[in-house]
């Protein structure tokens, strides 16, 4: 089982199974990783964070019965992300990244983001956070010292496909340098082998690629590719 505690010395390639054949998961997520993919990303959807609707528990409890020995990174694009640490783990996540824009100081309206981080690293599980191409790395900055990942969108979350949006590129430098080498900085939405190339140079060493890789005609190029970006 892949470590992400540990620094890469290349970037590590998460093929995104919201871009693969729903009707045959299993097989075509094991492709990927047979394609060389380092671990799968496992977007997690509820249709009031983002309008799209994916799949919960079940869905990484048979990713990770088909693939006992990849690392699933689950990224929850959920209101509620609370409800899913229990059942999140016992399915078999490895990792368990949510969205700072869900999180309230206050706790008048939504989780604590600092409690729910201690929750799932309890729960054995490595916590990320994410946020949105337009929120600021402020929200997040007094949380790195507690986190293993920082996710950037590079799209609007929701769905597979869209473009890349480079101007996010400086807020994954700047998490970089404020976390350290502990810190994976991963980047999603809109990757390539030509889109990853200003990511990886700023220190993004997770790069999640779905359609890029699910729809290529030799998946392992591309992936090849990405993990031996300049
Ligand atoms: C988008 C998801 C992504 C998605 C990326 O909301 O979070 O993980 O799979 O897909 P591509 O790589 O096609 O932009
Ligand atoms: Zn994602």
């Amino acid at each position: 089982m892949l470590d992400l505690r540990q620094k890469p010395d290349r970037p590590l390639v998460a093929p995104s199974v919201l871009s693969a054949d729903f009707g045959a998961m299993a097989r075509d997520a094991a492709d990927a990783v047979a394609a060389g993919g380092d671990l799968l990303h496992v977007d997690v959807m509820d249709g009031h964070f983002v309008p799209n609707l994916t799949f919960g528990a079940d869905m990484i409890r048979g990713l990770r019965k088909h693939l006992p020995g990849v690392y699933l990174d689950v990224h929850l694009m959920v209101d509620r992300p609370q409800d899913y640490v229990a059942t999140f783990a016992d399915a078999g996540a490895n990792g368990f990244t949510f969205h700072i824009e869900v999180c309230d100081p206050y706790r008048t309206r939504g989780v604590e983001a600092a409690y729910l981080i201690d929750d799932i690293a309890k729960a054995g599980m490595l916590p990320g956070l994410c946020i949105n191409p337009r929120t600021p790395t402020a929200w997040i900055e007094p949380l790195l010292d507690k986190l293993d990942l920082a996710l950037v969108m590079s799209v609007q979350p929701g769905h597979g496909g869209q473009a890349f949006m480079p101007e996010v590129v400086d807020k994954a430098r700047r998490l970089r340098d404020l976390g350290g080498d502990r810190l994976r900085v991963e980047m999603d939405g809109g990757l390539d082998p030509q889109t990853c190339v200003e990511p990886v140079r700023a220190g993004v060493d997770v790069l999640v690629a779905g359609s890029s890789v699910f729809k290529a005609d030799d998946r392992a190029a591309v992936i090849r590719a990405m993990q031996q970006t300049p």
